[in-house]
């Protein structure tokens, strides 16, 4: 299919380890309090250090992050090495953990997580798009870069992200025969251009599953949604997801992921959202999902999303929802060909979109759909 999102213009071959000091790695500075892990036996790897989960002081406001100078490097993440590979999860920290069936994957927990089976979390499968198929990259932005503490990035000094754009978007329409009101004037939705505490207030799982690292591109295909499929089983088990909140989504390549994962286990997934989908048709197989799709106005491949768009509309049932952006934000990477609108940025650091949209769904028998087997309690209601 086609990519909205350009290809990373360095090699693969060469991921060389900057000597800079702006690294994501490096000796753990003096700090009391380290991070908890989720089991205690591991207590010990909490030595291991990664700045992403790390924040000296008090959060930046947003204000200050977008008005502070941050721009002091041009290294692309694509330079940077990956993540180190920790032994357990840690509570409210992104990481990148052991393999499972092959598959690597990074982790999200949130910050106040915990093991009563009475109050599970939302689980939230992140499908990279080809170019975030290198860790670090997939790290410098969209929902990865979000769920670290610290958001920094080779490129970035500030521990808050800031984008460079405002959310205007154009005004969604009641009739299935059209993807938005064209008549309408596009409207400013107000949402945040940054969000300092993002990952400190994200009460959700996230997995971030790695297909594939080189310069093929393979995609999603249906052997490695299997295996996503089976990372999601075990973080949920182990770390207390809610088998009936399960949310698919990804850009560009990532999206075809998304939208793939979910026709294949249709039961499993409680929502969906398709960022920058570009030349991705939906043919099917989505009855009843709801469904959230997002693009760039300005990008001349914005008449394919309207096309996805007036697809799952037509559908007869399933919710169907559509930020339009005006503009969207060019990549964070420096990496990244410029021009290209990621209006995933705009919708992931919107916690909005994720606590009253997407958490607002749930399945009904999400446990036996995932083969998880049944609770030892009756869930009388939910919070
Ligand atoms: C954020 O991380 C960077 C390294 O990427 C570090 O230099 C900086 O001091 C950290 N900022 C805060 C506020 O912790
Ligand atoms: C930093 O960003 C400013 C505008 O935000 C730009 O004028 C300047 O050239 C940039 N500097 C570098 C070194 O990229
Ligand atoms: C980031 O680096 C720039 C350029 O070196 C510097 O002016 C700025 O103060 C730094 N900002 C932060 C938040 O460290
Ligand atoms: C975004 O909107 C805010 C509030 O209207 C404004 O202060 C700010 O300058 C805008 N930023 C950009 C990049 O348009
Ligand atoms: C959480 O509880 C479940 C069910 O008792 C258990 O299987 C799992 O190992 C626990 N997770 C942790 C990290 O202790």
């Amino acid at each position: 299919m086609v990519s909205v999102v350009a290809a990373v213009v360095a090699a693969l071959a060469t991921c060389v380890a900057s000597l800079r000091m702006q690294t994501e790695q490096g000796p753990a500075p003096e700090m009391s309090g380290k991070l908890r892990v989720a089991d205690a036996r591991m207590a010990d790897t909490s030595k291991m250090f990664q700045w992403s989960e790390t924040r000296l002081g008090a959060p930046m406001t947003a204000s200050q992050a977008c008005s502070v100078a941050w721009n002091f490097s041009t290294q692309s993440e694509w330079k940077e090495r990956d993540p180190p590979v920790f032994p357990e999860a840690g509570i409210g920290a992104r990481r990148r953990v052991a393999p499972i069936d092959g598959m690597e994957y990074q982790v999200f927990l949130p910050l106040g997580w915990g093991n009563n089976s009475l109050y599970p979390y939302m689980t939230t499968l992140y499908f990279h798009s080809h170019p975030e198929r290198k860790t670090s990259v997939m790290n410098s932005g969209s929902l990865p870069r979000m769920l670290a503490r610290n958001q920094s990035t080779s490129f970035d000094n500030r521990s808050c992200w800031c984008l460079d754009m405002n959310a205007t978007a154009y005004v969604e329409s009641g009739s299935a025969a059209e993807a938005y009101d064209a008549g309408a004037s596009p409207v400013d939705l107000a949402s945040p251009m940054a969000d300092c505490t993002f990952a400190d207030t994200f009460n959700g799982l996230v997995i971030m599953p790695q297909g594939w690292t080189g310069s093929e591109t393979p995609g999603w295909s249906s052997e490695r949604l299997g295996k996503a499929k089976a990372i999601t089983k075990f973080v949920m088990e182990k770390f207390n997801g809610d088998a009936d909140k399960v949310i698919v989504t990804g850009t560009a390549e990532g999206a075809t992921g998304a939208l793939e994962f979910a026709k294949a286990y249709k039961d499993l997934v409680s929502a969906v959202i398709l960022t920058d989908a570009a030349g991705l048709a939906y043919t099917g197989g989505l009855e009843g999902v709801p469904v959230y799709v997002t693009g760039d106005g300005s990008q001349s491949n914005i008449a394919s999303i309207d096309s996805l768009v007036v697809a799952l509309k037509a559908r007869a049932s399933g919710v169907t929802r559509y930020a339009r952006y005006v503009n969207a934000p060019s990549a964070a990477d420096p990496g990244f060909a410029p021009g290209y609108g990621h209006s995933s940025y705009l919708f992931f650091l919107n916690r909005e979109f994720w606590f009253n949209w997407a958490y607002q769904y749930t399945n009904t028998g999400g446990r036996s759909g995932w083969d998880m087997g049944p609770l030892n309690h009756i869930v009388m209601g939910r919070r």
